[in-house]
Parts: structure tokens; C-alpha cells; sequence
């Protein structure tokens, strides 16, 4: 392999995937899977469409603690180690923030925050000892941008940005890298309401900047980049993966005249 290539290589790494049976888990599970790593893939609902033999699955509560450290022992009792975990599962809310209820609340934050530091301590608790690893959390454009009727959501994503930067400067003394990932709008079950209304999702292309929404498997090349020596001194990022989105701001129609020409 080109040295090159090889910077990129994630063969024979064990990963662990949250949220695996859903859009971007499933494709991220896959895409490891693909690239040589041998998967551990989780989630509290089973996969819609099996995973092939090659990648393991069990089912699992990222909010609760004893769930979480289960995972991570099957990980390590069935592969000997972890070298990258993935916190990705979440849940949505869709409450205006008057009337989201202290329940909508504290379910949000228990899988999207909470779920994604369970993970990263019992993940690290076997990372030290090992010297080292990867862990990826999945946050969101909606962890820099607010959003209407998404208070708890939102909340949830700027946590896991922050959780991501703190657990980075701490762990950097292990070899532990965290990076973070913040999608756009992808096609997935997440989005199953706005992709079936041709209403809703013209102004979600029109403010993108790449004109279009993602496929699940537009995050995977990112995922490798963030487990591999390729991003080496990386840690403590987020990196956007958007189409664009967040450049222009949130600029709400990107099809719309530069207004100051006709000043
Ligand atoms: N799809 C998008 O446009 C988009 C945009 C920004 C961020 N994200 C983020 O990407 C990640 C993946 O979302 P997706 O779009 O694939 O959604 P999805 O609904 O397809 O998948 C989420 C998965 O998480 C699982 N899950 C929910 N609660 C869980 C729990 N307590 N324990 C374990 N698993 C649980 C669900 O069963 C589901 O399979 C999420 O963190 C989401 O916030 C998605």
C-alpha cells in the first residue's frame, strides 16, 4: 500500500458504533466494516436490514451506565480491545420550547449528552491501559446553530461539542484522540417527516450551499479520517459535514439575489 494510503489505514482496529440500526450508524458500521475494521455495533432498537456476519450486534441502552459498560466488555472480551468508539445514537425533539416538558427534556439529554459520555469513560477506561485510541462523537450543525421547536436537541448537540473539547484536552495525555462530527441534513429515519414533504425540504436544499441533501454514506470518509493516522494531531474538533450549510450561516434562501446590489 502507498504510504499515503496507508495513512488512512484502519484495518484490524476494533470500533464500537452507537446507533448502528440507524441511517448513519448503519452506513458507518458498514463503511468501518468495509475499510477492515472489525465492528462492534449497537443499538436499543434491532437493525431494520441485518448487518452481515462479519459485523457483531448487540442491543444496548446508550443512556443507561450498566448497558454501556456491557458494550464496551463485549467488545473487549470478543475482539481483545478498542481502538475506536463512535457515540452516535440519538433521539430528536420536536417540543416548542414553552411547552417542552421537564420528561422531553431529560430523555433528550439522557441518550444524545449523557449516552455519549457513558460511552467515552467506559471506552477510556480500557483506552488507558491500552495506550491509546479514538473516540468520534457524532454532534450537529444544530451544536453552533439554534433551531426552533429543537430546544432539548439542541441543547443535547452543543454538549456533546463541549463534552468532545473537554474530554480531548484531558485525555490527550493517554494517546486518546476526540473529535467530534457535525452533520447537515442527512437522509435518514431522523428526517423521515421532512423528506416525505416536498414543502419542507425545498427550503432545507435552497440554503444549501451543495444544493442537495446528504446519503448516509457521505460521513463514513470522515469517520476513517478522524480513527486513522491521518488526523494524527487532531483532537478536540468538530468537524462539519454539511454541504456547506454552516458557511453560509444559515442563510435561509441561497437562491435569492445579493440584496446590497441594488443599494
Ligand atoms: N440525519 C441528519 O440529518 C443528522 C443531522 C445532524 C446530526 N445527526 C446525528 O446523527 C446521528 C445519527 O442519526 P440518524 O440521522 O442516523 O438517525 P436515526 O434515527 O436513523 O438513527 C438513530 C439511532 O439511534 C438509536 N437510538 C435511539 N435511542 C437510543 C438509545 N437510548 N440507545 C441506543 N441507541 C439508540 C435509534 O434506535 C436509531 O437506530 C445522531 O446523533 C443525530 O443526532 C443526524
Amino acid at each position: 500500500m502507498p504510504n499515503t494510503l496507508r495513512l488512512f489505514d484502519i484495518s484490524g482496529k476494533v470500533a464500537v458504533v452507537t446507533g448502528a440500526a440507524g441511517g448513519l450508524g448503519g452506513a458507518i458500521s458498514r463503511g468501518l466494516n468495509a475499510a477492515g475494521a472489525k465492528v462492534l455495533a449497537a443499538d436499543i432498537c434491532d437493525p431494520k436490514v441485518a448487518f452481515d456476519q462479519e459485523i457483531a450486534f448487540l442491543r444496548t441502552d446508550v443512556s443507561l451506565r450498566s448497558d454501556v459498560d456491557a458494550l464496551i466488555e463485549e467488545a473487549c472480551n470478543r475482539f481483545g480491545r478498542i481502538d475506536l468508539m463512535v457515540s452516535n445514537a440519538a433521539i430528536g425533539g420536536g417540543a416548542a420550547a414553552e411547552k417542552e416538558t421537564e420528561e422531553g427534556w431529560d430523555k433528550v439529554m439522557s441518550v444524545n449528552a449523557k449516552g455519549p459520555f457513558l460511552c467515552a469513560s467506559a471506552s477510556a477506561r480500557k483506552m488507558i491501559p491500552q495506550g491509546g485510541g479514538c473516540i468520534v462523537n457524532i454532534a450537529s450543525v444544530l451544536s453552533f446553530l439554534g433551531h426552533p421547536t429543537a430546544v432539548s436537541y439542541c441543547a443535547s448537540k452543543g454538549a456533546v461539542a463541549q463534552l468532545t473539547r473537554t474530554l480531548a484536552i484531558e485525555w490527550a495525555k493517554y494517546k486518546i484522540r476526540v473529535n467530534a462530527i457535525a452533520p447537515g441534513f442527512f437522509r435518514t429515519a431522523m428526517n423521515a417527516g421532512m423528506l416525505a414533504s416536498e414543502e419542507l425540504l425545498k427550503p432545507i436544499i435552497a440554503k444549501t450551499p451543495l444544493g442537495r441533501i446528504a446519503e448516509p454514506d457521505e460521513i463514513v470518509g470522515t469517520v476513517i479520517y478522524l480513527a486513522s493516522d491521518a488526523s494524527s494531531f487532531m483532537t478536540g474538533s468538530v468537524v462539519v459535514v454539511d454541504g456547506g450549510d454552516l458557511a453560509a450561516g444559515g442563510y435561509t434562501d441561497l437562491t435569492l439575489p445579493y440584496i446590497y446590489d441594488t443599494l
